[in-house]
């Protein structure tokens, strides 16, 4: 009898890593853990294997992936252009959670940048990524690279550990590296440095003060012509539970409305960094401490959690609007887009 597809999660042994790597060869997907999210991977140089990442994921075919490479020496042979921001850029944040959009190679497919000029690139930091791309790379004038988004079904949340992949891809043959959960929790910072000024497309742990201070110049706008960024749709990180913010002081007098409400109230949840909810019946109260870093580590994992009990609600204390805070007040507006309090 055939065995139905499924994915297995293996330690990340030297073995482990040398069999991830004849996968990506064979042209199979894996789960690639890294210091952000966990990647589905591919070879970005083989176009069918790049197709099955699109098919597993139900991505639109012209969103673009971000090709990973084990150092800047690697990236720059899938750029045609390596303009001095990208080279003060990565000097500063390589490896690690930052992704630059420059002008491709001509080597780059069509498949992984959805037919634009540009490609992403990044170099992870995880060891068992940079392990899976050095050895992967081979001994060719252009080092081979794996072409990852994060490892999450189209529009749901991004897996931080190597479970979280093997529930989004229940049905597919898959070879997932357990590199424990993911230490930043949110994706890379995308910088676009392909233009005359370089952006911001996608904040996250690289903060776009210190982004300015190493390039010694203002950032840019992000505008409409930025390139397309399936991360920038509204409503691209959405959980199943209806999910919404309120400021501190709304959020006092909805709960005091909840305590004092005759009928019966459905389950809910909610999250503060600012004060401590007082317990009542049929509210389950989180409270994370107020730091941005605390917060994108438990973001996703939690969402991923909590949609699983399947709660009427969750309200998320709207979190400060200081910079620091960016990346997470990116992610949940896209999280609770659509959803307002007079849902409640
Ligand atoms: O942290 C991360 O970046 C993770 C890990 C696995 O590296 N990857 C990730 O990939 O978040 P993905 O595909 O889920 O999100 C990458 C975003 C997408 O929104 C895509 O549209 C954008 O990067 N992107 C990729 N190439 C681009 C390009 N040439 N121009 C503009 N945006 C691009
Ligand atoms: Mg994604």
């Amino acid at each position: 009898m055939k065995r139905p597809n499924a994915p297995f999660i293996e330690p990340a042994t030297a073995d482990n890593v040398t069999r991830a790597v004849a996968w990506l060869r064979a042209g199979s997907l894996i789960g690639l853990p890294t210091e952000t999210v966990y990647g589905l991977a591919a070879d970005a140089g083989n176009a069918d294997a790049v197709a099955k990442i699109f098919a597993a994921k139900g991505r639109p075919a012209d969103h673009p992936l971000i090709v990973h490479v084990a150092s800047a020496e690697a990236a720059k042979a899938w750029a045609a252009s390596w303009p001095a921001a990208a080279d003060k850029l990565a000097a500063a944040f390589w490896p690690g959670p930052m992704t630059l959009i420059v002008k491709r190679a001509s080597h780059v497919l069509d498949a992984v940048t959805g037919g634009q000029d540009t490609v992403g690139l990044r170099v992870p930091s995880h060891p068992v990524a940079q392990a899976v791309l050095r050895e992967f790379a081979g001994d060719g004038a252009v080092p081979a690279g794996v072409a990852a988004p994060s490892a999450n079904q189209f529009g749901q949340v991004s897996p931080t550990t190597a479970q979280h992949v093997a529930e989004e891809f229940p049905d597919q043959l898959l070879l997932v590296l357990d590199g424990g959960a993911s230490e930043v929790g949110i994706e890379s910072t995308i910088i676009d440095v392909s233009g005359a000024a370089p952006r911001v497309l996608r904040p996250g742990r690289v903060r776009a003060g210190d982004i300015e201070r190493v390039l010694g110049v203002p950032l840019g706008e992000a505008t409409d012509d930025a390139p397309r960024v399936s991360g920038a749709l509204a409503s691209h990180y959405a959980p199943r539970t209806q999910t919404l913010m309120l400021a501190e002081p709304r959020l006092r007098m909805q709960l005091r409305a909840f305590r004092n409400a005759k009928a019966a109230q459905p389950m809910r949840c909610v999250i503060t960094h600012s004060f401590d909810a007082e317990p009542m019946e049929r509210l389950r109260t989180i409270r994370l401490a107020a730091d941005a870093e605390t917060w994108e580590f438990e973001l996703y994992a939690l969402l991923r959690e909590l949609d699983q009990e399947r709660y009427g609600t969750l309200i998320v204390e709207t979190p400060p609007e200081t910079p620091e805070w960016d990346a997470v007040n990116d992610r949940l507006r896209r999280a609770t887009h659509g959803s307002s309090p007079d849902d409640l």
